[in-house]
This record gives structure tokens, C-alpha cells and sequence, in this order.
């Protein structure tokens, strides 16, 4: 039985809307599986947990649905269907940057409303916009907080949300209301997790690709220096298999002193859902051990490139012309404007996988936008580029480009 998750699926949507309990109601715990340094860090931004889908061989649907071992229903024993890792977005506002880094790693989403407020709220509509920038299709609805509305104002925020998803990647969307807080509805919002975000498909037989989401120094103030255990890179691989003792190179890497410096090293630990394996595949999150210097991983210095087998990677790109898109209007604010054209030497936010970088703009022809990068980037023509524009004191999300 293969023990790593399946599918990512990303928890969106405004402050306070209740992601995170939902995480913990899903999952009975916050995360158990990992170890207390990789779950530490994890949770401090893109939180995550990993959680089993099961179904009870005794009920019908949607009740025999659960992520208990043992149905809460009738006792019975449970059967997994699907493992399945959550990534928790944070909905603050300033928090956009991680959001859309985490939303590079999300197969499909849940989008969090609460229906005790009016919808859209400004990050309810700015999360929604970033999965349809990002190209995540698989969306379900969730009306959180049914526990304390009345069912006048619970069908008046249905309506709202019905209205507010027109037109949008979540437009055919189930809306499942639940209370995160009683656990009310788990087993029909499981249901639709199951049947409408689907495991994307992933080719073992190509060259890997992982994006490095977060990376550590795992080891304990003070530790000696025969006991020193090397850094640690965690995220998701997209393609391909890791085994230990492969050698694995990381770009872009680190810059020291304006020399970029492309990181190579074997590995010598995998994990995934808490457990230590030979060999991965595409799934889930995963941590990858190395012999690297940790103080090269600690504090997410690493987060942002990606890992692969030595010379397959992409090229590092310090600058880059895109054919780019753009919003109507520019979200996430209370009051919304309209997106103005892209504007030489303009600074832009670009979130690329799970780098966010500053690209100023350089050059501007029609639709084609050249931008040179602080903190360059390792991609191939053709991804797809988050573009978030200063206004105020915020970045804010205005559009998407195609690396060309
Ligand atoms: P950020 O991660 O900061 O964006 O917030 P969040 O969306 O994760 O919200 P969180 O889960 O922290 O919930 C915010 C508050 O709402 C907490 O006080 C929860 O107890 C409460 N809450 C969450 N879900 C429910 C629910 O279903 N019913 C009620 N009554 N309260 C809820």
C-alpha cells in the first residue's frame, strides 16, 4: 500500500473563516505525523496536515464517509479511500505571497465562507481569484459557522455566494454548509472532496521535479557536532520518483556575496505522511534529508526552488518576457479599482511555483512584458506566473503571465 497522500488539497479564503479549525475537525488532531521540528515549521506558514478518507462498508452514503478508523454510525471497522494532504493558506492580507506560493501546490481547494458575514469578503474574493489565476480547478464551496445563523440568514448567504462565484472556477461549484466547530457535515463535504477534486495524473517515468515549499535546519540549539544532521527541503514533487542515495541538485539555490550558488547533495532520508521511505513518487507533501550544511536550509532559505536529478532542471532565469493577462478589476480591498496597463519600471510581485520574486518591468510591447528579477527563478517558457501590483501599502493580485 502506497503510504504517500494522493492529492494536495488547499484550504482558502478570509481571515477567521474557519480554515484551520476545519483542518483540525477533519483530521481529530492538528498534525501527528511528522516530526515535532518539521511540523513546527510547517505550521508556521502554509500549515498542513495529512488525513485519511475512509468509508464505513456498512452505511450508506453520505454517512459511511469519515476520517475516523471506526464508524462513528454503526462501530464498524473503516476502509481508506483516499490520503489526502491539506494546505492550510493563511487569509490574512499581508499573507498573500505564502497563499499564492501555496496555491502552486494545490491540486484542488476548499474555499472557507463564513455565513455569519457578508460574502465576498476582500480576501474570500482575492483567494477565489488566485486559484483561477493559478489554473486550480477542482473547487468546493464551504459555508462555515451554520451553528450560529439563522436559516433565513444561511440561505441569504448561500444566495450571496451563488452570485459571487458566477462567472468563476468555483461557478459550478457544490456549497456545503457546515460548523467546523460541531464537526456538522464532515461526512458530506468529504464526499465531495472525494468525488470532485481528483488525484492529478503524474508521470513516474519522468525526470523529477520537485517544488520546494519550505526548508530546515532540524537540528537543536547547542547540538554537537557528530550528532549534526543536514538540512532538510520540504514540499511537493510534481514528476517522477526520489530514492535515497540519489543525487539531487537545487536551483536556483542560494546567492552568497551576488554569486549564485546551485546546491547539489545526495539524500539520505525520505518522508512522506509522517513515515520514513525508500522511494517517493509525485503525492502529497514530502520532506527530503540531505547530507547539504543545514545552516544552506534553515529558515526557508530554500523555499521557492525547485529539486531534481543533476543537470534535468529548468534554467535559472534572471529575466524573463511574458505574455501577460490581466484582471478587470483589482481585488481584496474594500473598495476595488480598475486594473491599470503594466507600466515600465514598474515594480510587479511574480509568484512562480513557490518563489515570489520582484520583477521590474523593462521592457512593455502590447501584451509582451519583459521583467528583470531580484531573486531570479527556475522555469521553462510556458509556466504560468501569479502578477500582484503595489497599491497602497499592499501587493495585490492583478493578473497572470506565460513565460514565453
Ligand atoms: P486564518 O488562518 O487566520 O486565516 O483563520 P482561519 O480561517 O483558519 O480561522 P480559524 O479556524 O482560526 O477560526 C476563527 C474563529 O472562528 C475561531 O475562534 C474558531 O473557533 C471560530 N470558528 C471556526 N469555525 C467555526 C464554526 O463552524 N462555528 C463557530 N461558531 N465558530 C467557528
Amino acid at each position: 500500500m502506497n503510504i504517500q497522500s494522493d492529492v494536495n488539497i488547499g484550504l482558502v479564503g478570509h481571515v477567521d473563516h474557519g480554515k484551520t479549525t476545519l483542518t483540525k475537525a477533519l483530521s481529530g488532531i492538528w498534525t501527528d505525523t511528522h516530526s515535532e521540528e518539521t511540523k513546527r515549521g510547517i505550521s508556521i506558514r502554509l500549515g498542513y496536515a495529512d488525513i485519511e478518507f475512509r468509508k464505513c462498508p456498512d452505511c450508506d452514503e453520505p454517512m459511511c464517509y469519515t476520517t475516523s478508523k471506526t464508524c462513528e454510525n454503526c462501530g464498524s471497522e473503516t476502509e481508506l479511500v483516499r490520503k489526502v494532504s491539506f494546505v492550510d493558506a493563511p487569509g490574512h492580507e499581508t499573507l498573500m505571497a505564502t497563499m499564492l506560493s501555496g496555491a502552486a501546490i494545490m491540486d484542488g481547494a476548499v474555499l472557507v465562507i463564513a455565513a455569519n458575514e457578508y460574502c465576498p469578503q476582500p480576501q474570500t474574493k482575492e483567494h477565489l481569484m488566485a486559484l483561477d489565476v493559478i489554473g486550480v480547478k477542482d473547487v468546493i464551496v464551504v459555508q462555515n459557522k451554520i451553528d450560529i445563523v439563522s436559516k433565513e440568514r444561511a440561505i441569504e448567504s448561500y444566495h450571496e455566494i451563488k452570485e459571487f462565484v458566477k462567472g468563476t472556477c468555483a461557478e459550478d461549484a457544490p456549497i456545503i454548509p457546515v460548523s467546523a466547530q460541531q464537526g456538522a457535515n464532515m461526512d458530506i463535504l468529504i464526499e465531495a472532496m472525494l468525488k470532485r477534486i481528483q488525484p492529478p495524473e503524474r508521470s513516474l517515468d519522468k525526470t523529477p521535479l520537485m517544488h520546494v515549499a519550505r526548508s530546515f535546519d532540524i537540528n537543536k540549539p547547542g547540538s554537537g557536532a557528530a550528532k549534526i544532521k543536514g538540512g532538510v527541503i520540504g514540499g511537493t514533487l510534481v514528476q517522477g520518483t526520489f530514492k535515497l542515495g540519489d543525487t539531487i541538485e537545487i536551483r536556483p539555490g542560494i546567492t552568497n556575496n551576488n554569486k549564485r550558488i546551485t546546491l547539489k547533495s545526495e539524500i539520505i532520508g525520505l518522508e512522506a505522511n509522517g513515515k520514513d521511505v525508500e522511494e517517493i513518487g509525485p503525492g502529497g507533501l514530502i520532506g527530503v534529508a540531505t547530507k547539504l550544511d543545514p545552516s544552506l536550509t534553515k529558515a526557508d532559505s530554500l523555499s521557492g526552488s525547485v529539486a531534481g536529478a543533476v543537470d534535468t532542471l529548468p534554467d535559472v532565469l534572471d529575466s524573463f518576457t511574458m505574455e501577460a493577462h490581466l484582471l478587470d478589476r483589482v481585488v481584496g480591498t474594500k473598495e476595488e479599482r480598475d486594473v491599470a496597463p503594466i507600466k515600465l519600471k514598474e515594480p510587479l510581485m511574480i509568484n512562480c511555483g513557490t518563489t515570489t520574486t520582484i520583477g521590474v518591468v523593462t521592457s512593455t510591447k502590447k501584451k509582451n512584458i519583459e521583467v528583470a528579477l531580484k531573486l531570479p527563478v527556475c522555469a521553462s517558457s510556458g509556466t504560468r506566473v501569479a502578477l500582484s501590483r503595489r497599491v497602497g501599502a499592499r501587493w495585490r493580485l492583478i493578473g497572470y503571465g506565460i513565460i514565453i
